[in-house]
């Protein structure tokens, strides 16, 4: 008998440490109900909207592709916005409770739930990689980057990608204010054109495996093939260039000829630059090796076409 009384005060308070936040038992209605998994209000997006169809927070997503009812992919044609927001009844029926998931303010769901609910549609094509990927290991959310009830999401527009990332990435944003950097700022190329945020297989989020084959997207003229190749540009562009932004031209990431010296340092007029006296020639006080140095004369540092371009000369 007495164990029995034990196991229904036991199962009583069960019931309540389960039930949603801010619900309270009403008063003198017997027993409390025993904790049951959320329920779905159904009715999709209308059930909600008799409530919010005025709120500005809501409505922008109407104009959105996540809107479209006629398409059995989009959440609205599935189960509106509880395909985001989960069960939410307990919520329709008292506004005490929240719905199942949060993705905003102080009582936000954990990243793993929230993005749960967008991976149940978006787990294939760009997010291939997602799990393990840097983001995620870091426990970013897609709402991090993505805003939902908007009519465009800022990360998808060239103009306002940028601002997104740099909330979190501070030392891009410094390069993309040096005197040389791709045009990020200018609008005219954006971190997702090099990276894909949501996984890579290749090295630091990038959308290709090498560094080079991301750079030749754009630089066609840089993939060759090419009579003469100079080795460090086949390597990796990164042997001389800095992607984001640097304070020597051309994305440098030193200045030639110091730059050109990291390797060739052996002897002749790769040394004493600037004395002229060792070039080809015997050129005293050489000025070309002012300026852009080394690359005055060696002006197809990229590699050669040209049966005489052994020395990137021409
Ligand atoms: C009976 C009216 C009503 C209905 C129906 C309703 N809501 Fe709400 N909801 C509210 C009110 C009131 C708020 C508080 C508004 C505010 O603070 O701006 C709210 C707030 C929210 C919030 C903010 C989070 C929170 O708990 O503060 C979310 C998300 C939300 N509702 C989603 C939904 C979804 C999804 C549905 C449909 C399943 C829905 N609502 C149906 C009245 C309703
Ligand atoms: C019920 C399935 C479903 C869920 C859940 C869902 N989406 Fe989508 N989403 C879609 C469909 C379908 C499209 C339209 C795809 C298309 O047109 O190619 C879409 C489009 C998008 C787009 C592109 C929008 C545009 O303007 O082009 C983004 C970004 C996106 N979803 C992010 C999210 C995020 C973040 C979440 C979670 C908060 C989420 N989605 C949840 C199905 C879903
Ligand atoms: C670090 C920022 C970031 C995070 C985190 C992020 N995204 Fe994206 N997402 C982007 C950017 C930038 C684009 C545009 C990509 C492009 O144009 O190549 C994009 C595009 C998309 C698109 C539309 C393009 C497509 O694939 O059809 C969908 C859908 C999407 N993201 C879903 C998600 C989901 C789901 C998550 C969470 C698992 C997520 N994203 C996390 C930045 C992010
Ligand atoms: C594709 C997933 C998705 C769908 C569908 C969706 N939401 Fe949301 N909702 C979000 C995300 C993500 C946020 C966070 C803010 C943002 O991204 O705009 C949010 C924020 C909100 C907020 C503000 C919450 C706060 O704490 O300020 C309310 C209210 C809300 N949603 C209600 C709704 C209602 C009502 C519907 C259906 C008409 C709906 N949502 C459909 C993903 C979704
Ligand atoms: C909410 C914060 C946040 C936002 C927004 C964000 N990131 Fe990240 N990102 C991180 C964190 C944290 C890491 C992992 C730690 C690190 O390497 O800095 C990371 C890592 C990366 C990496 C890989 C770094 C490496 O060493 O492998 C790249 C590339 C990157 N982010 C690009 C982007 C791009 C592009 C965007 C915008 C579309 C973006 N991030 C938006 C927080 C963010
Ligand atoms: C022109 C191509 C390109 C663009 C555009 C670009 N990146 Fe990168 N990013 C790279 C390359 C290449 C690397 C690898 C650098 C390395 O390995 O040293 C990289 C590395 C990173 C890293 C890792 C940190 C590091 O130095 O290793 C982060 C974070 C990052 N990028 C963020 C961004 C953000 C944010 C944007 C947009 C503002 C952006 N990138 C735009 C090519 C690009
Ligand atoms: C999405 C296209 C795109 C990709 C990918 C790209 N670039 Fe660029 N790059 C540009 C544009 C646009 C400019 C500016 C050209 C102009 O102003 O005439 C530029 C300029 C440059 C410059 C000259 C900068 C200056 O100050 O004059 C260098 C060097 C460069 N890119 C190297 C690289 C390297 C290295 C990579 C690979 C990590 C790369 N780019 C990937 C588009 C791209
Ligand atoms: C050995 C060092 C080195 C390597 C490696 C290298 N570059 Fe360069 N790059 C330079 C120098 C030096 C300049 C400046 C030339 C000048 O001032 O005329 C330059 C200039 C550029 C420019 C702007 C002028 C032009 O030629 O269009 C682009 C774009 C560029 N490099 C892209 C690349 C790409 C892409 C790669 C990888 C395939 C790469 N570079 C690898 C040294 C290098
Ligand atoms: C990261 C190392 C590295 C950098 C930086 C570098 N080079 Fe080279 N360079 C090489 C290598 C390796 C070879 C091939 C050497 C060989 O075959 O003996 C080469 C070959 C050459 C050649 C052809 C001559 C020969 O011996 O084959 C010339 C000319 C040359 N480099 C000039 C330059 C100039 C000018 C710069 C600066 C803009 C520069 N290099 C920067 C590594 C580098
Ligand atoms: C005034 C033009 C000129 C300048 C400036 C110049 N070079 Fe040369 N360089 C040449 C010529 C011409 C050759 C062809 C070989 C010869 O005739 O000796 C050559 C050959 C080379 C070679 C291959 C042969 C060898 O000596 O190993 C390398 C490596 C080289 N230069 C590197 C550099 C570097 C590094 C700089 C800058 C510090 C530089 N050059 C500046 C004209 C120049």
């Amino acid at each position: 008998m007495r164990s029995i009384l034990t196991m229904a005060l036991f199962t009583g308070m069960l019931a309540l440490g389960g039930m949603p936040a801010g619900a309270q038992p009403a008063a003198g209605a017997g027993p409390a109900p025993a904790a049951q998994p959320a329920a779905f209000a159904g009715g999709g997006a209308e059930t909600c909207l008799k409530c919010h169809s005025t709120d500005a927070k809501v409505t922008p997503i109407l104009q959105t592709p996540h809107a479209v009812k006629g398409d059995a992919h989009t959440p609205f044609g599935q189960d509106g916005c509880e395909s985001c927001h989960g069960p939410s009844a307990a919520h329709v029926s008292s506004r005490q409770n929240s719905p199942s998931v949060l993705f905003k303010g102080p009582n936000k769901s954990p990243v793993a739930e929230r993005n749960a609910q967008c991976l149940t549609c978006h787990e294939n094509g760009l997010r291939m990689n997602w799990q393990g990927s840097q983001h995620a290991t870091n426990d970013i959310a897609c709402n991090d980057c993505h805003t939902i009830h908007k009519e465009k999401d800022p990360v998808l527009v060239k103009d306002t990608q940028p601002e997104k990332c740099f909330t979190c990435h501070a030392e891009q944003r410094a390069d993309s204010f040096k005197f040389s950097h791709h045009p990020i700022r200018e609008g005219k190329v954006v971190c997702s054109d090099c990276h894909n945020p949501h996984g890579s297989p290749g090295p630091k989020l990038l959308k290709e495996f090498t560094v080079n084959e991301v750079c030749y997207t754009c630089h066609m003229e840089k993939r060759g093939p090419l009579l003469f190749e100079h080795e460090p540009v086949r390597e990796s562009c990164l042997n001389c260039h800095t992607p984001h932004g640097s304070s020597q031209a051309r994305l440098l990431v030193e200045r030639p000829p110091y730059l050109c010296q990291e390797c060739h340092q052996e002897s002749g007029h790769q040394i004493t630059p600037f004395s002229g006296s060792t070039l080809p020639g015997q050129i005293a006080e050489n000025v070309r090796m002012l300026g852009r140095g080394c690359v005055n004369c060696h002006s197809q540092i990229h590699g050669s076409n040209s049966p005489n371009g052994a020395w990137f000369n021409r």
